[in-house]
Parts: C-alpha cells; sequence; structure tokens
C-alpha cells in the first residue's frame, strides 16, 4: 500500500556553516541514508543551518515542530553533540521535548559503540514534541550517518505514533523496508574500474547498517604480489610517444630496441699525442723522418688530407684523425726532435726511438666502441637521471627515441579522520595527519633520480 511519504527537516548547527554553508557535508550524508536506506519511506522537506546557539536551534526545531500546518515527522539535528562549550544541542532539545526517547538514543550508542568508543563523547537525545520525532545526530558525517543508519528501520513507526496513528495498522506496512542496499554495491562495482573498487568495498561495507554490517569482510585480503598483479591487470595499455633525446627522457620507457645510427668513433683517431706513421713490413722505425702534416682533434684545423707514404711522419694529437694510409701512432714520448722549420714554428724532423712497432697501435678504429646498428639500449629499460643513458643515445647520433606515456597515478588517502597534513593549528581528537600520500607521491621521482 502506499503511503504519503513521512517529513524530515534536517538541522545542521555548527557555526563554520551557518557562515559557509559549502562546508557542511552532513546534509549530503544523511539525504543519502535517507534514500538508500529509508525504504522510500522518507521526504527530507527542508534543511537549515544554524550556529551553535540555543535559541536559535530552538526558534528552528519550534518554527518546524509546533505549527501543525508544517506537519514534520522527524526533525533530525546534526552537530553540537560533543563536551566542547559551545556544544549545546541536547540542552537545548532536550528542553524542547514533551517526551524522552531513550531508545532511540541507546540504538545510536550501541551501534556506535561497536565502530569507535569515542561514540563515549557523543551526547545524543531523542523524544518527541508534539507530534514531531526529534532526533540528535553527532556533528560527524560519519558519525551522523552511522547513528542515523542505526535506528531508521524503527523511525517509522516512532514517527507514526507520535503523529497518532493507530499502531496496529503501522506493523503491516513494514514488509519491504528491508531491502536497499545489496544493488548498491553491485551498481558502484560495474561503474568503475576495479581498482577503484578495492578502494571502495570497506566504505560500501561501513554504509551498511551495524547490525548488518559482515563481522568478516567479504573482501579476501590481498597479499602485495596479488595487489600488483590487480593493478597490472587493470592498467591501460601505456601510450607511445617520440621523446626528444634530452634531459627530459628522464624516467621514461623505452618502447623497442634503440640502434646507433653512427659509428664510434666515426673517424680513425689517435689515443696518444705523437706521429702517424706507415709501418714497414719488418717494423722497423728507428730513425729521423720528415714531418709532411700536421692532424689536431679540432676539425677543420688539419690540413688537407694528404695520404701518407712510408717514410713519412704526421704529427698528431690525441683523439685527431688519422690521415688517409697511416697504420699507427708513434708517442711523442718515444721520439726527439732533430730539426724545426725555419720560422720555428713547426717540426721539421724528427728521429723515432721504438723498435717492433705494429699496425694499429695507439689507434681506435672506425666503430672499435660501438658499431652504427648495435643496439646499445633495449626494448623496455628505464631512462635514467644517473646510469648514462641519455649520453649513450647522444653518442650514436639518437636524436629521438619510441617511450611510453607516464602513467598518470592518483593516490587517495581515504578516512574521515584523516587531515591535511599541514593542515594549521592542533589536532582535535581523532583527527590523524594524512602522511601516507605526501609519502607515496615523492617516491616515484625519487625511485627515477636513484636508478642506477
Ligand atoms: C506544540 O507544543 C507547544 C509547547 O507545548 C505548544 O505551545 C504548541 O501549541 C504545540 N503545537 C501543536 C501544533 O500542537
Ligand atoms: C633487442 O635487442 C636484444 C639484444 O640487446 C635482442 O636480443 C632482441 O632480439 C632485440 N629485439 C628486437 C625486437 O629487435
Amino acid at each position: 500500500m502506499a503511503e504519503a511519504p513521512l517529513k524530515v527537516a534536517l538541522l545542521i548547527v555548527s557555526t563554520t556553516a551557518a557562515k559557509d554553508p559549502s562546508t557542511d557535508s552532513s546534509r549530503a550524508a544523511l539525504s543519502s541514508v535517507l534514500e538508500t536506506e529509508g525504504g522510500g519511506k522518507w521526504e527530507l522537506i527542508d534543511a537549515k543551518i544554524v550556529p551553535d546557539v540555543v535559541v536559535q536551534i530552538q526558534r528552528q526545531i519550534m518554527l518546524w515542530a509546533d505549527v501543525a500546518a508544517e506537519g514534520v515527522n522527524l526533525i533530525v539535528t546534526t552537530g553540537g553533540t560533543g563536551f566542547a562549550t559551545s556544544d549545546n544541542t541536547p540542552e537545548a532539545v532536550s528542553a524542547l521535548l514533551h517526551k524522552q526517547a531513550p531508545g532511540l538514543v541507546h540504538g545510536m550508542l550501541d551501534a556506535s559503540l561497536r565502530v569507535t568508543p569515542f561514540a563515549m563523547m557523543s551526547r545524543p537525545v531523542a523524544g518527541v514534541r508534539n507530534k514531531t520525532v526529534i532526533v540528535t545526530l553527532p556533528g560527524s558525517p560519519k558519525g551522523a550517518k552511522e547513528n542515523l543508519e542505526a535506528i531508521i528501520k524503527m523511525l517509522p513507526h516512532a514517527c507514526l505514533q507520535a503523529a497518532g496513528v493507530d499502531s496496529r495498522t503501522l506493523h503491516v506496512q513494514d514488509t519491504h523496508i528491508h531491502m536497499h542496499m545489496h544493488h548498491t554495491t553491485t551498481a558502484i562495482t560495474t561503474g568503475m574500474g576495479t581498482d577503484t573498487v578495492i578502494a571502495m568495498a570497506t566504505d560500501m561495507e561501513i554504509s551498511l547498517g551495524p547490525s548488518r554490517r559482515s563481522r568478516e569482510s567479504p573482501y579476501p585480503m590481498l597479499s602485495v604480489d596479488e595487489a600488483l598483479q590487480k593493478i597490472q591487470e587493470h592498467t591501460p595499455a601505456p601510450e607511445i610517444i617520440v621523446s626528444k633525446v634530452d634531459t627530459s627522457l628522464t624516467g621514461r620507457v623505452l618502447v623497442e630496441n634503440v640502434s646507433a645510427r653512427e659509428h664510434v668513433p666515426g673517424f680513425r683517431a689517435s689515443i696518444v699525442d705523437g706521429y702517424a706513421v706507415v709501418v714497414p713490413k719488418d717494423g722497423k722505425m728507428n730513425g729521423v723522418f720528415p714531418v709532411v702534416s700536421v692532424s689536431h682533434a679540432a676539425p677543420g684545423d688539419s690540413e688537407e688530407a694528404k695520404t701518407l707514404k712510408e717514410g713519412e711522419i704526421a704529427r698528431i694529437t690525441t683523439g685527431a684523425p688519422l690521415p688517409p694510409g697511416a697504420t699507427s701512432v708513434i708517442m711523442v714520448e718515444d721520439t726527439v726532435l732533430k730539426t724545426m722549420t725555419d720560422d720555428g714554428k713547426e717540426e721539421k724532423e724528427v728521429e723515432i726511438i721504438v723498435d717492433g712497432v705494429e699496425e694499429g697501435e695507439n689507434i681506435r678504429e672506425i666503430g672499435s666502441d660501438i658499431k652504427a646498428e648495435d643496439v646499445v639500449l633495449s626494448k623496455g629499460e628505464l631512462v635514467s637521471a644517473v646510469g648514462g643513458e641519455i649520453g649513450l643515445l647522444a653518442a650514436v647520433g639518437v636524436g629521438e627515441v619510441k617511450t611510453y606515456r607516464k602513467p598518470v597515478i592518483g593516490v587517495l588517502s581515504t578516512g574521515d579522520e584523516i587531515v591535511h597534513h599541514d593542515r594549521p593549528g592542533d589536532l582535535r581528537l581523532g583527527e590523524v595527519r594524512d602522511t601516507n600520500r605526501i609519502t607515496l607521491i615523492p617516491w616515484n621521482r625519487g625511485r627515477q633520480a636513484g636508478q642506477a
């Protein structure tokens, strides 16, 4: 049978919310309890915010309960039930009650005490004024919600009796109240990514009335490995982007093998300061040789590359390209200066004082460090800040690489007791500073910097 809904008025008692209504979250929390747990019996017809001032609390309650035309069945207050000097709601309400309802008070306290001993810090009152049931809930949205959940199944009875409806007709209407919560869980599970639901699950559980809350979690404990695997399973495939090889590459992961574009070194280079020579078959290099050219490390400085012949030598500096035809380099320490050019600026003749010179001595051949097309970094490697990967890519002439876009990770601390770690002022009883987020978020950057 369809009855008219019972009318609920909500009184938020909070000096803060009275100044800035946007700070209030009780209204949403309690509306949702009425909707999800109320069996469709309730209609929230009014909500007001007043500061923690006795006369203001009383005035609003009387406006709802004393005028027959209003016909408010239930007044729910939230806030001002604690021990602080500003907490006056129970006193304000008690003074207005025509009948006390200690059973509702017990019901609320019993439920809350199962959740937290801090329930002892709440001083709820409940009762009837005229035809209206009045209940005081604590100010924390979580506590208010739990208290309301604890008694909401009984409130229709209480309200109808208070309003003067014959109690025998009441019991008949009652049967369909009880089935509202299971769909809520399912809807949320299907509506979101599964890793989100791992976090949500406990909250849903708490939103069930205390008497129906499982004593054991229906969600089995996950090991860290299992949790990581679940995250892996439900993480979308990474996006591939083309990244420039510069310092911004730090922390990115390579999508594919990276090969050298160029030989390193790219030319035959001397390892020492000395003289490029053409080694004769017998390896005998003792003697005085004319210096026919000079090769410096700085490009462009070298004279027009002239093929070196046996019996000629070329002065060469460390790292400079060998003149064509040269087969070895003699260290300057193994030579003696014999004559200078007329202007005194260059060497004209140099004596070599070693024997048994072999081809290829003191020369870095083309590609002797890295050959073009060699794989220098493999698919899946992390480009770290300190491991030299960026330098290696630079050395082999690679200007761009494919990497995975860095995943965006959200870190969420849950719990009504959690406050911003830097919230000014002392903690209130039960509050805990949020340290997990600030611990976890920089971990990602630290790991990149520390990765060797
Ligand atoms: C409600 O109770 C108050 C105080 O007892 C009384 O003054 C008022 O007339 C009552 N209102 C109704 C509608 O019964
Ligand atoms: C990537 O390079 C490694 C060697 O570094 C090689 O074993 C592997 O086959 C290469 N993969 C591809 C796809 O070229």
